[in-house]
């Protein structure tokens, strides 16, 4: 590893990829919790349970953890400079649409906790599948480098 990071270069991919996985983990067990929020009535003990739990998990996880993996996933392609590569340049617009979602999730989070929620379960169960697609992607471009 002849860049910047020298020897700690496998130590801050290894940390890159645990940011990454917390990550993903939060933003497709959020849109679940969304899902089933859609049946508890407002203003119920169950509803409020569901506002505490998507507050902590948006606050306290997914938005740490992708504010590390990101970090950690530019001081990785800075070492490399890997900016011009396809795989890369690919990657980070996936990682931007990953943001796109993550923006609409925090959007839905705040309207179910002003018992304002205005999409149904079957809108929540489509939206759970755009960030397993968006990782798909993101995985398969860094381990394969097709491009
Ligand atoms: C701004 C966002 C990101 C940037 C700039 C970035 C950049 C990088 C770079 C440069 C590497 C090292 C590649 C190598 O050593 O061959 C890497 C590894 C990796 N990244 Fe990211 N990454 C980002 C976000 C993500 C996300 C969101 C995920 C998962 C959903 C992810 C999953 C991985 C995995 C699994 C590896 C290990 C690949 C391997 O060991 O071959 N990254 N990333």
């Amino acid at each position: 590893m002849d860049g910047f990071l020298g020897d700690y270069y496998l130590w801050v991919k290894a940390l890159h990829v645990i940011a990454a996985i917390a990550t993903m983990a939060g933003m497709l067990y959020l849109p679940r919790l969304f899902i089933y929020h859609c049946d508890a009535e407002a203003g119920s003990k169950q509803s409020e349970t569901f506002k505490v739990m998507e507050r902590r998990l948006l606050r306290a996880i997914i938005n740490p953890a992708m504010t590390v993996a990101m970090i950690l996933g530019l001081m990785l392609a800075a070492d490399l400079d890997a900016w011009s590569e396809g795989w890369m340049q690919a990657k980070l617009a996936l990682f931007l649409a990953l943001g796109a979602v993550h923006g609409y999730f925090s959007r839905w989070r705040r309207d179910f906790a002003a018992d304002e929620n205005r999409h149904t379960a079957k809108f929540y169960r489509y939206m759970n599948e755009i960030p397993t697609v968006l990782m798909i992607g993101i995985v398969i471009l860094v381990i394969v480098k097709p491009f």
